[in-house]
């Protein structure tokens, strides 16, 4: 069967513009919030049933064109040594954090995929709940915003310790880096051998260096992961915070650039280069507002992206808990309204 998202993540022309949404199954989701009662988060993405459960009943309820795993980036550094737990107010925390540079030697390279089985269980159970024509998409860390977790132990705000430990330690830094990228490669080619037709690689903090940095420190291991990655399957390479980045990030490569909302959609579709598609860039903040301003925003967009080939819509990060879900549904009913209106 078509699948639009299959068509445009290829820049091949579609009927209209496909759309899904970045943390599309969360807690602004009441369906979502039951599932929570019964069990901690950790416990959700290690019961593959109730992965692809949450999934699906996103899916189904927004009318999104593709669905991606439930899980979370930070699980792939639980086999590689580092202790996950999430606190109650549902940030993460890593328990035995890379503080100095000899605790590099203590993490491990994952070698073999065994460990994140559930991980592999739950593309599958997804996978056979899905219509034909909407793509599955597994994902990733990107090695900087992996390592940032690793050295930090949190969500730190502004990442002085990791900044600092790559510009102390450029060895040790390499070291880490090219076992995450090794890691993170081998974890997403077990996800595509068990069915997913997308990748996404979330880069969410690599908004906080300079070019000239991310030229140094972190488009080497994101290249390098990237290569890794199973030749023909389409990737998609998420790099906010700092439009300036667009570039760098575009070369160290990938399909389709995700790009969030600090740069309108077609001067972001410049930066990355025409060849390339393009996913963005609604503010999540506008779906807390009401179907109005939703309709106004998601006009603009469309209109800066001229609904071409290769225009993904989706926002320029994940929803926000507080989101009414009829304002994501209304957004998905929006953009399949609009996105029909071709201007080319
Ligand atoms: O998008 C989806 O619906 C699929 C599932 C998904 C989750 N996390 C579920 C989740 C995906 C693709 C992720 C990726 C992820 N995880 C990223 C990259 C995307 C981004 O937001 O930039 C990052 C940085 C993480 C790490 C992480 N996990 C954080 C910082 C948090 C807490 C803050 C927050 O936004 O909730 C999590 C927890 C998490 N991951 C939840 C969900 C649904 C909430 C957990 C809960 O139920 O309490």
């Amino acid at each position: 069967m078509k699948s639009v998202m299959m068509q445009a993540v290829r820049c091949q022309k579609t009927d209209f513009v496909p759309i899904w949404l970045m943390r599309q199954a969360g807690r602004y989701m009441p369906e979502y919030r039951r599932v929570r009662e019964r069990c901690s988060f950790l416990d959700l993405c290690k019961t593959p049933e109730l992965s692809a459960e949450v999934m699906l009943t996103a899916v189904d309820r927004l009318g999104v064109d593709a669905a991606i795993l439930f899980s979370d980036i930070l699980l792939l550094l639980e086999p590689m040594g580092l202790e996950l737990e999430f606190t109650p107010d549902g940030g993460p925390k890593i328990k035995n954090p890379v503080k100095s540079p000899r605790d590099v030697n203590r993490l491990r390279e994952l070698k073999d995929i065994e460990p994140l089985q559930f991980v592999m269980d739950a593309v599958r159970y997804t996978r056979e709940g899905l219509a034909s024509n909407i793509p599955l998409i597994g994902f990733t860390g990107a090695p900087f915003t992996l390592a940032s977790y690793a050295i930090e132990g949190n969500s730190g705000r502004n990442f002085q310790q990791v900044k600092a430990f790559m510009y102390l330690y450029p060895q040790e830094w390499d070291k880490l880096m090219k076992g995450l990228a090794v890691s993170a490669a081998r974890y997403l080619n077990g996800q595509i051998h068990a069915g997913v037709q997308i990748v996404q690689i979330f880069d969410s903090w690599v908004g906080c260096v300079s070019v000239e940095d991310y030229r140094q420190y972190v488009f080497p291991y994101t290249k390098m992961l990237i290569d890794l990655i199973v030749a023909g399957t389409p990737i998609i390479h998420f790099a906010p915070g700092n439009p300036m980045l667009l570039p760098a990030a575009s070369e160290a490569g990938g399909n389709v650039i995700s790009a969030d909302w600090r740069m309108t959609i077609d001067k972001a579709w410049d930066m990355i280069g025409r060849n390339k598609a393009i996913q963005g860039n609604l503010d999540p903040a506008v779906l807390l507002t009401d179907r109005a301003t939703i309709r106004r925003h998601a006009q603009r967009i469309l209109r800066q992206a001229e609904c071409l080939p290769g225009f993904i819509f989706n926002l320029g990060h994940g929803i926000m808990p507080q989101t009414p879900v009829e304002n994501a549904i209304a957004l998905v009913d929006i953009v399949h309204e609009l996105g029909q209106m071709r201007s080319s």
